[in-house]
């Protein structure tokens, strides 16, 4: 059992966070994290309508009796989104923790807090979880250039950016990307978060919506496994890696690229039918990250979640066994000849 800001402050028991996912983060997986101990995020825009969405959060609703919250990720889209309707979807069913994501979400923070619903503004430099922090947000999660998922354009991993962050910022700090272990756990408290943010090793959980293939990609993927894409398009994304996404980030690199050359390839709608659905792993561009290296097997939520756990447990203890010999040299090290 750890206790922290983060769990004490949401009142959730670990100190672990499952970040919205679209097209993965769905009844079935989102009520597996809660009922695990864990906080999880319904992916709102993964629902077609806002009521669509407020009937996903009844669904979940009836499969566990703790915390979920909702993801409302900002994106420039070709169709607007009625991002005001979701969000009213979202305060009227009840929803009492937000994740927001993608853009400044300052339109969305005062209607939410005078809901009484905590916002934890998913940031990916400091700069922005500051403002965040200014826009009055619960918390911020910091996501490292290690993860899936757009990572900006800064390519700040991890190790400096969050306890870069840590310094500058107040409200509890959620560290993400490349997060799949208790030792990763601890080191994300020891740089000053307090709880981790997950989404690659929730895609290989049993409960995740996504076909067998896809888990077992993961898990036979490593470190090296991911494609950077958009980049060139001022849109970076972090993606698994395969023929389609190296083609991808071969087309956006030649001269003169728009998003026009990759769209059909990048398709969310051919990657959620034939890469998701049917299992083909190279049938479309998936998101996947560094965290991959990380990730063994394929397990229910409970068991990922008792297994970081355990593993923090076993890590913080290693940290007391190396603190005990530095102990003793003061007493006089009896190895000492
Ligand atoms: C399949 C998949 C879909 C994702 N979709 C979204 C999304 O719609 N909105 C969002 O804010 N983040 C999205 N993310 C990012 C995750 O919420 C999380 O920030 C990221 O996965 C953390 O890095 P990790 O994969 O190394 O754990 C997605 C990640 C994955 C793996």
């Amino acid at each position: 059992m750890l206790r922290t800001r983060f769990t004490e402050e949401f009142g959730i028991e670990h100190p672990i966070v499952c970040g919205g996912m679209t097209a993965v983060g769905t009844a079935e997986l989102i009520s597996a994290v809660a009922n695990a101990g864990a906080l999880g995020f319904l992916t709102a825009l993964t629902q077609s309508t806002p009521a669509a969405l407020a009937e996903e959060i009844a669904r979940c609703r009836s499969m566990t009796d703790r915390t979920f919250g909702v993801n409302l990720t900002i994106l420039p889209t070709i169709d607007p989104v009625p991002y005001d309707e979701y969000r009213d979807a979202i305060i009227d069913s009840g929803i009492t923790v937000v994740e927001t994501a993608g853009a400044n979400p300052a339109a969305h923070v005062a209607a939410f807090k005078a809901a009484g619903v905590k916002v934890i503004h998913k940031a990916v430099a400091v700069r922005h979880a500051m403002k965040a922090q200014s826009l009055g947000v619960d918390a911020v999660s910091i996501d490292g250039f290690e993860c899936a998922g757009h990572p900006g354009s800064d390519d700040v991993p991890g190790l400096v950016l969050i306890p870069s962050a840590a310094q500058k910022v107040d409200v509890p700090l959620i560290a993400s990307g490349g997060f799949a272990t208790g030792r990763g756990l601890v080191a994300a408290l020891a740089l000053g978060a307090s709880a981790i943010n997950m989404g690659t090793r929730f895609v290989a959980s049993a409960e995740a919506p996504v076909h067998g293939n896809v888990k077992q990609q993961i898990v036979a993927n490593d470190e090296r496994s991911t494609v950077l894409v958009f980049r060139e398009l001022g849109n970076t994304a972090r993606v698994a890696r395969n023929t389609v996404s190296e083609e991808i980030a071969r087309r956006g690199a030649e001269p003169g690229a728009t998003f026009s050359d990759v769209a059909g390839l990048a398709s969310g709608a051919r990657a959620r039918q034939r890469v998701l659905t049917d299992g083909d792993v190279e049938g479309g561009m998936w998101w996947a990250s560094q965290a991959q290296g990380l990730i063994s097997s394929v397990e229910t939520c409970a068991q990922i979640v008792t297994d970081i756990m355990n593993e923090a447990a076993e890590a913080i203890g290693h940290l007391d066994v190396a603190r005990a010999p530095l102990n003793s040299t003061t007493k006089g090290c009896p190895n000492t000849p």
